[in-house]
């Protein structure tokens, strides 16, 4: 499932003036990929994410999913209900939108309106919430409102991950978690994203981008400014600040042991990589003083 936007231009109307929420953006996004999208607030991130599951018309451009138009009207359009059951959307702070009166009802929401089968609804809910560490049957019956903040946004998660979309569009997920929380939620997206779901992440955060994703987008003022492979994004600190985006913990470590004259590669920007390349001069070192 490939999502192409060919030179996409959407601007917000209000009575008082126009704002221009993305301008002449173009790209491709490939099956399994793990997107993430960075740019100073207003840059049009989250106009992005309501164009690709079309809460919003572009004036002007074209969004296809599999070569199919998502907003057409002829046989070589995608449907909506295709399209509901495909893409799953979590907003930020997903768990100010919670409204049923019981965690079951709540998880199975999406579900209800796409045409799941009862017995599909029933083990996917049943799936998902213990797959986010609730016991099934002690919370299913509760009101999500009287849940902790953590609690009610793994429930407002799970509602989107029970109707099992191909394509997660998550905006800001991680705001407001605890490091431990934020650790696992990210581990689960990588997992979700091995397993071949399409992931596209909107995030201020230089460190889950750089753990999770493969590939960047950055946006500045609606306009794309890079559109590459994440680790090249962040070898350049200079050209990442003037968008308001700082390196991420790992690579400007990398970054000072470079200065000092350890030789390490230009690419390590999360903790991983940076663990196995300084592992990698220690072998090196003790080798050539044997
Ligand atoms: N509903 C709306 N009506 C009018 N203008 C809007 C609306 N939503 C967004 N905009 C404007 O469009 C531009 C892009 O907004 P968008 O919400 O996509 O930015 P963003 O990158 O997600 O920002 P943030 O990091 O603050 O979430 C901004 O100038 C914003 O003021
Ligand atoms: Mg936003």
């Amino acid at each position: 499932m490939s999502i192409v936007l060919d030179d996409v231009t959407y601007r917000y109307s209000t009575e008082q003036s126009h704002t221009d929420g993305l301008t002449h953006f173009s790209t491709t996004i490939q099956d399994g990929d793990f997107v993430g999208v960075m740019g100073r607030t207003g840059s049009g991130k989250s106009t992005l994410l309501r164009l690709i599951d079309a809460l919003i018309t572009p004036q002007s451009g074209t969004i296809s999913i599999d070569n199919l138009d998502i907003n057409g009207r002829n046989k070589n359009s995608y449907s909506r209900q295709l399209l509901r059951r495909r893409v799953g959307f979590v907003f930020q702070f997903p768990e100010n939108q919670i409204f049923e009166t019981t965690v079951y009802r709540e998880v199975t929401f999406g579900m209800r309106h796409l045409g799941f089968s009862k017995a599909e609804i029933e083990q996917n809910a049943q799936d998902i919430l213990q797959r986010f560490g609730f016991n099934y049957e002690a919370i299913k019956d509760i009101s999500p409102l009287g849940l902790s903040g953590g609690q009610k946004r793994r429930v407002a998660l799970a509602s989107v991950l029970a109707a099992h979309p191909q394509i997660l569009l998550l905006d800001e997920p991680i705001a407001g978690l605890d490091p431990l929380g934020r650790e696992k939620f990210l581990n689960f997206l990588t997992e979700l994203n091995q397993s071949g779901m399409t992931i596209i992440m909107v995030s201020h955060n230089s460190d889950a981008i750089c753990m999770c994703t493969r590939h960047l987008l950055i946006l500045n003022h609606g306009m794309k400014v890079f559109d590459g492979v994440t680790s090249d994004a962040f070898s350049d600190s200079q050209e990442l600040t003037q968008y308001g985006i700082f390196p991420s913990q790992s690579s400007q470590l990398a970054y000072t042991l470079r200065q000092s004259g350890i030789q390490l590669p230009t690419n390590i920007i999360e903790p991983s990589s940076l663990f196995t390349s300084v592992a990698n001069v220690m072998r090196r070192e003790e080798k050539s003083n044997e």
